[in-house]
């Protein structure tokens, strides 16, 4: 709910630079590391609002290191890291990004992607976290506690994500838990790797091409949201 409250803010402050500031009013792709940044994705401060859905704003945070993209509307800063997109096959791979040292994140990542068109892909795995009850030592994540607020923290994985959502029988039912998509790690070994699990990201599915942007491209034209509309602006 407050990710609606915050893209009001952030669009007024984007157009208010805009104006002021000489901004571009071009659409033409951008860069961020090694992600090619274009329709239906804006570059926040390279590229207007209307380059993409604002829901996709990103966000580039150029250094120290590796540049890395975020999504720019989330209801905590840098919250989802943009990996990978392919414009072909309409997919993204995010990761969950910046959780304040503990790698277990505090959130359901379903819930708070749930304003954003995306699909989490049933493709995915589900990994689950739980913890402020009684954990099974054989489901216990070493070196956690210490990182996460002196927690006792269990977890598992299931085979997909699109099943599953009810804690296994042998959890206890009054535990707390969330829920990261993942892309692999089926081996009992994987619950040693939940950092990189996690930083290696979940697949979204993007909403179906509102309009015909590879056409447009090819004849030099710029595609552009208008209202929540297609356009090619050409050319
Ligand atoms: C991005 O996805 C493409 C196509 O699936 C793949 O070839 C490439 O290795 C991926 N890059 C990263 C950084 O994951
Ligand atoms: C963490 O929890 C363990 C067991 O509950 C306790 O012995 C230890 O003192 C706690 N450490 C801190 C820093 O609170
Ligand atoms: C959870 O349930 C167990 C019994 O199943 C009970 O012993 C424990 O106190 C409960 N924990 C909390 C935090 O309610
Ligand atoms: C995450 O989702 C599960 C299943 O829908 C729910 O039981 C749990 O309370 C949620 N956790 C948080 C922290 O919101």
């Amino acid at each position: 709910m407050l990710w609606l409250l915050l893209l009001p803010l952030a669009s007024l402050l984007r157009s208010a630079t805009a104006t002021s500031g000489g901004g571009t009013t071009s659409c033409t792709q951008e860069s961020c590391g090694n992600l090619i940044i274009r329709f239906p994705f804006s570059l926040a401060g390279a590229q207007p609002l209307y380059c993409g859905y604002p829901q996709f704003d990103l966000t580039c945070d150029t250094g120290p290191g590796r540049a890395q993209a975020y999504l720019s509307n989330t209801f905590r800063e840098r919250l989802f890291r943009a990996d990978n997109i392919s414009y072909a096959s309409n997919t993204m791979v995010a990761a969950i990004a910046g959780n304040g040292g503990c790698p277990v994140p505090d959130f359901n990542v379903s819930g708070s992607l749930a304003l954003f068109p995306f699909t989490i892909s049933a493709a995915n795995k589900r990994f689950v976290f739980f913890y402020d009850c009684h954990v099974p030592p054989e489901h216990r994540l070493p070196l956690l506690p210490r990182l996460c607020g002196n927690r006792t923290v269990g977890a598992y994985i299931s085979g997909r994500w699109g099943e599953g959502d009810t804690l296994p029988r042998d959890i206890p039912a009054n535990c707390s838990s969330v829920s990261v998509p993942v892309r692999g790690g089926m081996e009992p070994a994987s619950l040693l790797y939940y950092e990189r699990l996690i930083d290696d990201g979940f697949l979204l599915e993007l909403p179906a091409p509102l309009g015909d942007c590879d056409g447009c491209r090819r004849v030099r034209g710029e595609c552009r949201l208008d209202l929540l509309s297609f356009q090619c602006v050409c050319c």
